[in-house]
């Protein structure tokens, strides 16, 4: 009897003592970690300073246009808000780090000022931006729930770029931020910028429609009308729900291929690999029917 307790005592000890050290650190959510990352490894313990220095390694060059404003810290102390809520932390160490690389894919080819002939090639350049330079208008709809600021402009700005004073809306009540009164906050604070757009990653724009994560990671089964419409699990269905018919349903068109092209980059990069991403028609949506159409996407 009491060898078998004391046997039972020490295999709960071990366990223990494993998990504390495959996290360096005592897990605070017990040692069978269900249903919490407690034991599986965090974003900062599998995408380190040097990854983002690496992916965005021109966003401090001289003739970038946000020079000192994004930074890795910014970048970790933002995904800590999402991590447990499965940002970067669902499925385990290669879909955690192709997590990483879909959502900095986005982010990458929105922020970019990379060209053709740029030096380091065209995807060296994420991050170059923190906002829409030479606005056309001020982007202001009537809008019963998040009327404009008078006074205020609500351009494109932030990680992945908020437009609309009802998205400013809809996104700083999702992160606790007042950036509907103060849409310069994400221009002038970084950690704001990632949440913001962490918080469009992992949240779904309209009821019955999934977030780009669930499509990303594979929570989300399709129903039998996105079969007909083409919206498979994979990164080209996080471009339809992000971008709708701007990106999506015209073919092979540049602006999709920019992103998908950033996505496989820092995959190399991490040393995940290109080849992981699966076939041209999931990380792809081109042949797509948008889930929003362009009246009501956020860019
Ligand atoms: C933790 O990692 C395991 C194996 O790597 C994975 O199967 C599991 O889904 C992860 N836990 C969570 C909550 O994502
Ligand atoms: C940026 O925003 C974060 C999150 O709201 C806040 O904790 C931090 O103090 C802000 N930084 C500055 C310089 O205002
Ligand atoms: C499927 O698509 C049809 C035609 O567009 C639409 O009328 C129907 O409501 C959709 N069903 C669901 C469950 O979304």
């Amino acid at each position: 009897m009491d060898n078998k307790s004391s046997a039972v005592a020490f295999l709960l000890l071990s366990l223990l003592v494993i998990c504390a050290a495959k996290k360096d650190k005592i897990c605070d959510k017990g040692w069978e970690c269900k249903g919490a990352f407690c034991c599986n490894e965090t974003i900062s313990d599998l995408f380190k300073v040097y990854n983002f220095e690496e992916l965005f390694a021109k966003r401090n060059a001289p003739v970038a246009h946000a020079v000192g404003f994004w930074d890795y810290h910014s970048y970790i102390t933002a995904a800590a808000l999402f991590e447990p809520v499965g940002f970067g932390t669902t499925g385990g160490k290669q879909m955690q780090m192709m997590e990483i690389a879909a959502f900095l894919g986005h982010v990458g080819s929105k922020t970019s000022c990379g060209y053709n002939v740029a030096t380091g090639g065209p995807y060296a350049w994420g991050l170059c931006y923190n906002r829409e330079m030479s606005p056309s208008q001020s982007y202001c709809n009537p809008n019963y729930l998040y009327p404009c600021t008078p006074g205020v402009e609500y351009y494109g700005r932030g990680a992945i770029p908020v437009y609309w004073n009802y998205n400013y809306g809809i996104i700083g009540d999702g992160i606790k931020v007042d950036l509907l009164d103060h849409p310069e906050y994400l221009e002038q604070n970084a950690t704001i910028a990632f949440q913001a757009a962490m918080w469009r990653w992992m949240t779904p724009m309209k009821k019955k429609q999934p977030s780009a994560h669930d499509v990303f990671v594979g929570n989300w089964k399709p129903t039998k009308n996105d079969t007909l419409a083409k919206r498979v699990p994979g990164f080209g269905t996080t471009m339809n729900i992000l971008y709708g018919d701007t990106v999506c349903g015209q073919g092979e068109i540049d602006p999709m291929n920019n992103i998908i092209s950033h996505f496989l980059y820092y995959l190399d990069l991490m040393g995940v690999g290109r080849e992981a991403a699966g076939a041209h028609d999931v990380l792809g949506c081109a042949e797509q029917v948008a889930f929003n159409p362009s009246s009501t996407s956020s860019s």
